[in-house]
């Protein structure tokens, strides 16, 4: 079992709204609704994954972008990446 929170994305262009549950990754869930975001280490290291944020605060798992870049909570790493509110708009 996962201690992890579950949240939605919802996708800016389409306006689907797709559940994250507590055991998947975003970058899963976003895979299994068709949405294929470009990845390699999924691990939050290499930066390409990194998906832009237009609503919701993102809880930040990389290593890839500064503190500075975090605080701004305008971009997500979504092969690790989670979310402190409920719902994520994400600029896809
Ligand atoms: S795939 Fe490398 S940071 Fe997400």
């Amino acid at each position: 079992m996962s201690d992890e929170n579950a949240f939605q994305v919802r996708i800016a262009s389409s306006g689907a709204l797709i559940e994250v549950s507590a055991n998947d990754t975003l970058l899963d869930a976003l895979a299994w609704h068709g949405i294929t975001v470009p990845s390699s280490c999924e691990q939050g290291v290499c930066g390409t994954c990194l998906t832009g944020v237009l609503e919701g605060i993102p809880e930040h798992r990389d290593s890839y972008m500064t503190e500075a870049e975090h605080s701004a909570n305008d971009r997500i790493a979504v092969c690790c990446s989670r979310s402190r509110t409920p719902l994520l708009v994400l600029d896809l």
